[in-house]
């Protein structure tokens, strides 16, 4: 008998992709480096301006069936309650501090093991594929989550068109390093530039999100613009913002936070309610908005997606 169980997310499928979009995503991946470079016309990805301006639209944007169904945190908290230290260290530092900072042009590297390598516009990357919007649980490692509605493309759509190499079993991810553009890291919080990485089935998953919005418009500096990671079955500092290269590796990439304190952060940041983070318990958060705190769920509530990609593994070691 063939039970249907029922995701963690449910819109039908007539919600998804359209048929027609996902055949000529089809034919592009046929494409060679060539194509990859080539202008196609369509969904704008990067601001217009040079700067982010509130309420510009991503054009071409399809509601995703991955997708949680509760309502999404207000757009001014997602927007205004941030971490990225390379605006600042408080939560409200990145809102102000990262308002001027000028995402176009912004070009991605592709470097590693990968038949397409080179430096890319980041809209050659992402406008090949169709726009989804996907809300999905945000989970902090400090405790405190939100629910998201994110644009974006599935990093896995992209990784096919580089081609990489049957040597590459991670991916790798590099922040800008720019102090003048980004004041906080005159200060050394962290070693700059942050990085992150992926084991290469956890980066072709189709929930990991290659993310270029945030409420159906162009992504506000401090979250990350133009383009960030977003892995809602992992703590939120997998995310990492404002990419400037990825590299197809043999060997797992350093990553930001295991560098800065080995013992409290490691490779996977699976969210875990069962693993505790040496200084504080990970059985509760505080969804933004809410007065009381909710149980954390195994892997963010996304474990019947993603819990077989570490089947036979110690999550308390590899955590
Ligand atoms: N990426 C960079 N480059 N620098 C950072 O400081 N902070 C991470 C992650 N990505 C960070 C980053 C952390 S700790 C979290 S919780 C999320 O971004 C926060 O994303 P949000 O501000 O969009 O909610």
């Amino acid at each position: 008998m063939l039970i249907k169980i029922r995701k963690s997310w449910h819109l039908s499928e007539s919600d998804a992709t359209p048929e027609a979009v996902f055949k000529n995503r089809r034919t592009f991946l046929k494409g060679t480096a060539a194509a990859l470079a080539a202008p196609v016309a369509g969904a704008l990805v990067s601001p217009a301006r040079a700067g982010w301006e509130p309420g510009v639209k991503l054009p071409g944007v399809v509601k995703s069936k991955y997708t949680v169904d509760e309502p999404s945190t207000p757009f001014k908290d997602v927007a205004s309650y941030n971490n990225f230290y390379e605006f600042g260290t408080g939560k409200d530092d990145p809102v102000k501090n990262a308002k001027d900072f000028v995402t176009k042009p912004w070009t991605v590297e592709i470097a590693g093991e990968a038949a397409n390598t080179g430096t890319f516009d980041v809209d050659d990357l992402i406008r090949p594929h169709q726009l989804e919007e996907r809300i999905y649980r945000h989970r902090c490692v400090e405790t405190w989550s939100m629910i998201v509605p994110w644009v974006g493309v599935p990093l896995g759509d992209i990784i096919k068109r580089l081609e990489p190499t049957s040597k590459a079993k991670y991916v790798a991810f590099e922040t800008l390093y720019d102090p003048e553009r980004m004041p906080g890291q005159k200060r050394r919080v962290l070693q700059w530039p942050y990085v992150e990485g992926l084991r290469m089935d956890e980066a072709m998953h189709p929930l990991t999100l290659m993310t270029v919005g945030v409420y159906g418009e162009v992504m506000p500096p401090q979250n990350g613009a133009p383009v960030r990671l977003i892995v809602p079955w992992k703590y939120g500092f997998k995310g990492i913002k404002s990419i400037v290269k990825i590299t197809f590796t043999e060997d797992e990439p350093p990553t930001s936070w295991n560098r800065s304190a080995p013992h409290e952060y490691g490779f996977y940041a699976n969210v875990n309610p069962d693993v505790a983070h040496p200084r504080w318990s990970q059985a509760k958060e505080r969804l933004i908005g809410e007065f009381f705190k909710r149980p954390t769920l195994m892997f963010n509530g996304y474990a019947q997606e993603v819990a077989g990609l570490y089947t036979g593994m110690d999550l308390a070691k590899y955590y």
